[in-house]
């Protein structure tokens, strides 16, 4: 089989990295990919986002499998555009990545299904929007854009004033443009949070290990979100009893209601879950593939992904026994000083080998170039270092060890990623 994936970070080296252990694949592209991803597969420069120049590309390699993996060109229809010029696609198609790409459209199929999430309101009126907030009068809040803001549509307000900028910002400021004209105010909720990533067909949901994010730039949860700043997996949180009622309550209905709807998800679909007092919510879903979360996942699959990808193509996933290692998964995100806000990129990278690598791990690469036999930093998440063990603080330990032989001018890392793991299993 020859391979096309669309994106170019982490994640989607992970995919790589996984479809190149099947014995059916023969050749893996990606485009645009990175400097770390072009060791394993032939990149080309065609943005993720550029749906022509993709359909293009794919009739020049005429691929047997292409797998869109980033948010963007999915809601902008790249399955679509893939689907209708004959090539099988791993994704959902524009009407079923609305999932992710409309926060209201997610809130109202969950109240129509009856599938648990915080309560909420929907405001495009400022004005209105500050009324609800004084009326109700409870903080923290929470405040989303309706679209996709790369990762930043979510804002947690402390108090009134917090809250009121958050408003002010997205509609009348139009902080993240038409993405922020309609805003979603949410019930903040607690409790410990997982990302569970499944593969849907569109009628069976097949859910995968469980993992956990996190998302604070600094140690102890401090500092400002980011796209994650490492993961572990599996979450330990996630018991076998409720993993069952996740799949009673969120998983299968989530399913069913975007078939009934006339928009059946096929690709993967992720749950972003808070383990409330009252029981699993949904946080978020996301139409694709988490990203650190794929990079501790898929090392963990012991099936055939090609196999897996083309059965939520064909519609055939419930004939598939899809297996899972009974091991632990951690990677530690590598990102430039300064990310999530400002940072300089083009920093020499020293401690891996030829192919990106180091010993003992493996090596993502999310934001790297590739020059004169050199690894170049290249974006704020630039090395998801990964191990896996028989349990997470040996995988831990060799993630970590690793890390401290790579090195570049004012990198920056969390030296605590699963400890919080670690604390829930004792
Ligand atoms: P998102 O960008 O949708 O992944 O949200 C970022 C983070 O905001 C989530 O991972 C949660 O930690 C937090 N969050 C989102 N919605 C809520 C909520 N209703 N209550 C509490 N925290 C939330
Ligand atoms: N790591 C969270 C996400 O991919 O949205």
């Amino acid at each position: 089989m020859k391979i096309l994936v669309v994106g170019g970070g982490g994640r989607e080296h992970a995919i790589i990295m996984k479809l190149a252990e099947s014995p059916r694949t023969t050749e893996l592209y990606c485009a645009p990919g990175n400097g770390g991803i072009s060791r394993y597969a032939k990149c080309f420069p065609v943005k993720a986002t550029d749906i022509d120049g993709m359909v293009k590309l794919a009739k020049e390699l005429q691929p047997d499998l292409v797998v869109v993996a980033p948010d963007d060109p999915l809601v902008l229809g790249m399955v679509d555009a893939m689907q209708a010029a004959g090539f099988r696609t791993f994704g959902p198609k524009a009407n079923a990545a609305i999932i992710e790409g409309s926060k209201i459209f997610s809130k109202e199929l969950m109240k129509k299904y009856g599938i648990p999430t915080g309560g909420y309101e929907v405001f495009t009126d400022s004005a209105a929007a500050i009324a609800y907030i004084k009326a109700q009068n409870t903080y923290p809040t929470v405040i989303k854009a309706d679209g996709l803001a790369l990762g930043k549509g979510v804002i947690l307000a402390q108090n009134e004033e917090e809250a009121v900028e958050a408003v002010r910002d997205m509609i009348d400021n139009k902080k993240f443009g038409e993405s922020s004209a309609r805003i979603v105010i949410e019930e903040f909720l607690t409790g410990p949070e997982v990302s569970v990533l499944s593969f849907t067909d569109g009628t069976t949901v097949v859910p995968m290990i469980s993992s956990m994010d996190h998302k604070r730039a600094l140690d102890g949860d401090e500092g400002l979100n980011t796209g994650g700043m490492g993961t572990v997996a599996p979450n330990p949180y996630y018991t076998p009893e409720i993993a069952e009622t996740c799949m009673k309550t969120i998983f299968q209905p989530t399913v069913d209601a975007m078939r009934k709807e006339g928009r059946p998800f096929t690709g993967c679909l992720y749950f972003g879950l808070m383990l409330t007092p009252k029981g699993p919510k949904v946080i978020e879903y996301n139409c694709r593939f988490g990203d650190p979360e794929t990079q501790v996942v898929l090392p963990l699959l012991d099936s055939d992904l090609t196999q897996i990808m083309e059965a939520t193509y064909d519609g055939n996933l419930s004939s598939l026994d899809i297996r899972w290692k009974q091991e632990s998964a951690a990677c530690v995100v590598m990102a430039s000083g300064g990310y999530p806000v400002k940072y300089e990129s083009g920093k020499v990278i020293s401690g891996l080998d030829a192919q990106g690598q180091t010993s003992g791990v493996f090596v993502y690469h999310a934001g790297t170039k590739y020059e004169d036999g050199q690894f170049l930093t290249a974006g704020g998440r630039v090395l998801g270092v990964t191990s896996t063990a028989g349990t997470l603080a040996a995988a831990l330990d060799k993630s970590y060890a690793a890390v401290g032989t790579i090195d570049w001018e004012q990198v920056h890392y969390r030296r605590d990623i699963g400890q919080r793991a670690l604390k829930a299993k004792q």
